[in-house]
C-alpha cells in the first residue's frame, strides 16, 4: 500500500509538495498513476541536477588544447590503409556471419521539427515505393543477414509516448518480413520538465509532464528492458546503432564492425566533412586524448571557423550518429544501476497546469527539459575508432519540413544513389541538361546490396525512359511498379 503522507512529506523536503496539489479531486485510479509517477524519481538527484542545470546554466568551458581526432579516411590514402579496410571488411563479414553482431536504432524521439504526427520511423522516405524509414532499415537487416546466413536481431528504442504506435506499425506490416521475435522493442526512460525556479512541472493534475530523457538513455534502457541480456544469450557483441532519420545509412556495414573489432574499440563512429564551418552536427574533438563530440552549439564560432594549412576546415569531422557499441562497454556503463552520462540542458514550451488547475499552453519557453546524449559515452571508451564517410552515400537525414534534411533532400539523394550504382553497373540513366537525374529510381537491399550484387543481376542494357519510375526489389515487391525485378 501505498503510504500518501510519507510521500507528501517526502515531496515537501524536496520543494515538491504542489505535485499532489490536486490530489483530493483525483479518482483512485488517477490517484494510482500520480503515485507511481512520482515514486519512480530519484528525487535526491534530482535535486542536484536542478541546482547545476535549472537554476544555473551550466558553462560549456572548453580546454584550450582541443584537436581534431585521429579518423580512419573515406579513401584510403596508401597501400597500407587500402590494406586496413580490406581485412576490415573480411573480419566484419566474419563477425556477421558468426552472429556477434545486432542492429539498433533510436526512434523515441518526437517529430515535432518535421511537423509529422507520428513516429518518424513510419514516415513514406523512399522515393518510388514510398516505404516507411522502418521498412528501409528492415530491408537492409534482412538482407544483411541473408547473405550472411543468420538472423540479425533489431533492437528498438521508442519511448512511452509512441511505443503502443511503433510496435503495431511493425505488426501491422509483418515486421516487414523479420522474424516478429529478432525484433526487441524496449522503451527509453523520461525525465521531468521543470519550471524556471526549479519545480516539476504537471501536465495534467494527475499526469507529471515527462519527457524522454535523449538518445543518451538507450544505454540505460538496454540494460533495464532485458535487451543487454538478450543480446548475451544471442551471442552478441557488436550493436550497430544508428538514428531513425536516415535514410542512407548502412545499418550494418562490415568494414566499420571490422575496424572496431580489429583496433580494440569500445564505441566507435562514423564521420562526414562538414558542409560549412556551422553545420549543424556534432564536432568530433580530441581532449587529453580521449574522443568528444561537441554539439554546434558548443563550439565557438571562432573555432568551428578554423582552417588548416591546407584551407580545410580544423574541425571538419562532424558526428552523423552513426556508432558501433562493444556490448561489454554498455555492460560496464550500466553496471550498478544507473549509467552516468551527463545531462544537457534545453528550455522549451511545455504545456502545464497552473496551481489553480489551468492548463497553460505558453507560446514561449517556460520550462527546462534534460536530455543526455548518447556521443557523451566516447570519452569513457577505451579505445575509440572514427571512420570518415562520404556524406552522398551515407547520410541524408529527414530533419526539417523543408530545406536542408528535409524528405525532399533525402529522396533526392537516393535517387542520386540508385543512379550512381546503376551506372556502375553498366545502365544507362537518363539525365537532364544539369546532369540531374531524370527518372525515379529505387533499388531495394533485398535485390541488390552492392555494386557487385547489382552487376550480376540487372540486365546493362535496361532502358529507363526519362520521366520513368523504376523499382527493383525482391521478387513480389515491383507490383504496378514499371522496371524489373
Ligand atoms: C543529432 C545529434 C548531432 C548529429 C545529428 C546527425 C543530438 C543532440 N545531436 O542531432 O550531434 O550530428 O543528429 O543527424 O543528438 N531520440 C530518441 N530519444 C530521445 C531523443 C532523440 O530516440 O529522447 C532519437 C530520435 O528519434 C532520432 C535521434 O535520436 O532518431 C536524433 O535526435 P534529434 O533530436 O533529432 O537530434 P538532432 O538535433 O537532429
Amino acid at each position: 500500500m501505498t503510504d500518501v503522507n510519507a510521500i507528501r512529506q517526502e515531496l515537501s523536503s524536496h520543494g515538491q509538495e504542489h505535485l499532489l496539489g490536486f490530489y483530493d479531486e483525483l479518482t483512485p485510479q488517477q490517484r494510482q498513476t500520480l503515485l507511481q509517477q512520482i515514486e519512480s524519481l530519484d528525487l535526491d538527484q534530482l535535486d542536484e541536477l536542478i541546482e547545476t542545470h535549472v537554476l544555473n546554466k551550466p558553462e560549456v568551458r572548453l580546454p584550450e588544447d582541443i584537436e581534431p581526432p585521429p579518423m580512419v579516411p573515406a579513401l584510403p590514402k596508401d597501400d597500407q590503409s587500402q590494406r586496413e579496410k580490406d581485412q576490415a571488411r573480411e573480419r566484419g563479414e566474419q563477425l556477421i556471419a558468426a552472429g556477434k553482431v545486432a542492429a539498433f536504432v533510436v526512434a523515441g524521439g518526437q517529430g515535432t521539427r518535421l511537423g509529422y504526427d507520428g513516429p518518424k520511423g513510419c514516415l513514406e522516405a523512399t522515393p518510388v515505393a514510398h516505404k516507411p524509414l522502418f521498412q528501409v532499415f528492415a530491408e537492409q537487416i534482412l538482407a544483411a543477414g541473408r547473405r550472411a546466413g543468420v538472423r540479425i536481431p533489431w533492437y528498438i528504442m521508442t519511448s512511452p509516448a509512441n511505443d503502443v504506435v511503433t510496435r503495431a506499425f511493425f505488426r501491422q506490416h509483418k515486421y516487414f518480413g523479420l522474424e516478429p521475435e529478432d525484433v526487441f522493442f524496449l522503451v527509453q526512460g523520461q525525465m521531468p520538465s521543470f519550471d524556471f525556479d526549479g519545480k516539476i512541472l504537471l501536465a495534467e493534475k494527475d499526469r507529471l509532464a515527462l519527457s524522454p530523457n535523449g538518445h543518451g538513455g538507450s544505454l540505460q534502457a538496454m540494460r533495464d528492458s532485458g535487451a543487454l541480456d538478450d543480446m548475451a544469450k544471442r551471442g552478441i557483441e557488436y550493436i550497430s546503432y544508428f538514428q531513425v532519420d536516415n535514410p542512407l545509412v548502412h545499418c550494418i556495414d562490415p568494414v566499420f564492425i571490422g575496424l572496431h573489432e580489429m583496433r580494440s574499440a569500445e564505441m566507435s563512429a562514423k564521420a562526414v566533412s562538414k558542409r560549412d564551418p556551422l553545420e549543424k552536427l556534432g564536432n568530433f574533438c580530441l581532449i587529453d586524448g580521449r574522443v568528444h563530440v561537441i554539439e554546434y552549439s558548443d563550439l565557438s564560432e571562432e573555432m568551428a571557423r578554423q582552417t588548416t594549412d591546407d584551407g580545410r576546415l580544423r574541425f571538419r569531422a562532424g558526428s552523423i550518429a552513426i556508432h558501433l557499441f562493444s556490448r561489454s562497454f554498455v555492460e560496464r556503463l550500466t553496471e550498478g544501476g544507473r549509467c552516468e552520462l551527463p545531462c544537457h540542458r534545453a528550455e522549451k514550451a511545455v504545456a502545464y497546469m497552473d496551481a489553480e488547475g489551468n492548463k497553460v499552453e505558453p507560446a514561449e519557453p517556460n520550462a527546462v527539459k534534460l536530455e543526455m546524449f548518447v556521443f557523451d559515452a566516447m570519452p569513457l571508451a577505451k579505445e575509440a575508432v572514427i571512420l570518415e564517410t562520404l556524406r552522398d552515400k551515407e547520410f541524408s537525414p529527414v530533419k526539417n519540413a523543408s530545406g536542408e534534411d528535409s524528405l525532399t533532400t533525402a529522396l533526392h539523394d537516393q535517387v542520386r544513389r540508385a543512379a550512381e550504382l546503376l551506372e556502375a553497373a553498366g545502365v544507362s540513366v537518363p539525365r537532364d541538361a544539369d546532369g540531374k537525374v531524370a527518372a525515379a529510381l529505387e533499388i531495394s537491399p533485398l535485390y541488390a546490396e552492392n555494386i557487385e550484387d547489382l552487376k550480376q543481376k540487372i540486365d546493362p542494357n535496361l532502358e529507363i525512359p526519362p520521366g520513368d519510375s523504376l523499382y527493383l526489389g525482391s521478387r513480389g515487391q515491383t507490383g504496378g511498379l514499371k522496371g524489373a525485378g
